[in-house]
């Protein structure tokens, strides 16, 4: 692990997030190349489509402050399972980084993977 506060970042950022409906809090930190940390949790709506994840919430807030290179990105649930950043977030991510090392943390688990490894073909324009 390259940068063990950000684990610890992500995981107090889960604790913020707001997920009545599927109950599973997500937490994401967000390291810049200028090595400020922007965190995000998942937000919930009503309308179920209207959700935010958490990795899309930090880099969503990493860009309108304006940030656009980043080196890591760490996502957190306190479940037993591994969860794997969406194909949404993943296109969102791919946007503004040509790789990124993300590491994936549950309550028990860690696993490594770069953005190119889960997403080799992005949509471009
Ligand atoms: N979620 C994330 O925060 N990140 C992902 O990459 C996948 C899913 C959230 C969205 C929703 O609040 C909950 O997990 C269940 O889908």
């Amino acid at each position: 692990m390259k940068n063990k506060s950000l684990i610890e970042q992500a995981k107090k950022a889960a604790e913020k997030a707001y997920s009545p409906y599927s109950g599973l809090k997500v937490g994401a930190a967000l390291l810049t190349s200028s090595n400020e940390v922007f965190t995000g949790c998942n937000i919930e709506n009503s309308s179920f489509g209207l959700t935010n994840c958490a990795e899309r919430t930090a880099i969503f807030k990493a860009i309108s402050e304006g940030h656009r290179n980043f080196k890591e990105l760490v996502i957190y649930t306190d479940q037993d399972k591994i969860f794997f950043p969406c194909g949404a977030c993943r296109q969102v991510i791919a946007e503004f980084c040509e790789d990124l090392p993300i590491t994936i943390v549950s309550g028990r688990k860690k696993t490594e993977r770069t953005l190119k490894k889960l997403f080799p073909d992005i949509f471009k324009l």
